[in-house]
């Protein structure tokens, strides 16, 4: 009988970066179809900031949730026929038997992703969650007209390399944030960002980016929170928008995600899911960023680990700020 191996987080995360012995591996038997199943091979896996973060509000032991892509091996759902590839919310697996229907934490149905003759891995990172949430999170939040300065934190990731981009479409000037010499360099030769620092190397943050922008900040997309997302706030310029998306560097850390805010001017100051934008809005995200991914005007950086057992260590890897762009593993 065919079985899944599937990702089991049996101990609670102590640190921000999970221990390997945190996960284990367990097999499953894979019972015959029932009318409507299909059975999907694992392609790409997605390790995610979010598996840390929401980790802190579930009990153990729990399956490792993230996305993931794959090719329906076997089918009685006529939608989902054999050799379509299909993506979904089905975690750590490297199969899995759906039915069609949502998964319980975002309530996102499978989809048989729509990236033509690109790569399948972009189907769960630029044409997937972290597209989405980078797309309309900047233009729905942030709304950055031609002109103005944005600046996005962890801007050499999955979303931040996005962010920038679309920014510099729009006709804006824009500062990322990154945390090495490489990243920095990423962000001004590949991303063609106009204003890279390294927050780890650079001594003041406050100075540097007055000297840039002495006016003030106009949109900050911040992916990252404490210490970082305080100094660019205090830059904002009045009537500033800022876009809280995440705060990777609280994660963990049994503190409160964020603090109010010290902004001497009036900011919009507005936190989000990419949750919130319904399947044809967030259809039409990812169909924007294929076009302009197909044609070259922005790129999709990935770093792609190879193998099942590697996804404990990529993830930590991930959070270490070790890859550039969407990490995934390739089963
Ligand atoms: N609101 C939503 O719907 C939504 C959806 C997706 C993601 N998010 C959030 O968006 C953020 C980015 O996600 P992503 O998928 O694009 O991840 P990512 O940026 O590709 O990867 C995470 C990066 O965070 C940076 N980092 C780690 N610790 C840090 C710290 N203490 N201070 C500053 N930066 C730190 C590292 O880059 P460096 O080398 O630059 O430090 C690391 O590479 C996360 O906060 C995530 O939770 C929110």
């Amino acid at each position: 009988m065919r079985k899944v191996r599937k990702y089991v987080v049996k101990a609670a995360f102590k640190d921000f970066l999970p221990q390997k012995s945190d996960f284990e591996i367990i097999e499953e038997s894979i019972m015959p179809l029932s009318s409507q199943e299909f059975l999907v091979k694992a392609e790409y896996i997605s390790v995610d900031p979010y598996m840390r973060s929401f980790a802190e509000d579930i009990e153990v032991p729990y399956d490792q949730f993230g996305f993931q892509v794959g090719k329906v091996i076997e089918s009685k759902n006529p939608e989902f026929p054999v050799n379509c590839h299909v993506v979904s919310h089905s975690g750590w697996q490297d199969h899995v038997v759906l039915d069609g229907s949502s998964d319980d934490m975002f309530g996102i149905k499978p989809y048989i992703p729509d990236i033509g003759n690109m790569p399948l891995s972009l189907s769960i990172g630029a044409l997937g969650m972290p597209g989405i949430t980078a797309y309309l999170g900047l233009l729905e939040i942030c709304k950055p007209k031609q002109g103005e300065i944005v600046c996005v934190t962890s801007a050499a990731g999955a979303v931040g390399s996005l962010v920038g981009q679309v920014a510099k479409l729009m006709g804006c000037t824009i500062i990322g944030f990154a945390g090495s010499d490489k990243k920095v360099q990423v962000l001004k030769q590949e991303f063609g960002f106009h204003h890279a620092i390294n927050y780890k190397t650079t001594a003041n943050v406050k100075d540097t980016l007055s000297k840039i922008a002495p006016h003030g900040i106009d949109c900050y997309f911040d992916n990252v929170g404490g210490e970082l997302a305080e100094i660019i706030m205090e830059n904002m310029k009045e009537h500033g928008r800022v876009a809280v998306c995440g705060a990777i560097s609280t994660y963990g850390m049994g503190v409160p995600r964020r603090k109010k805010p010290n902004t001497r001017v009036s900011v919009n100051v507005e936190s989000f899911s990419f949750t919130q934008w319904d399947w044809p809005r967030q259809r039409e995200a990812l169909n924007q960023l294929k076009d302009w991914i197909q044609k070259g005007t922005i790129k999709a950086k990935e770093t792609v680990t190879n193998g099942f057992e590697e996804l404990p260590a990529t993830f930590v890897a991930m959070l270490k700020g070790e890859s550039i762009g969407k990490a995934v593993v390739k089963i």
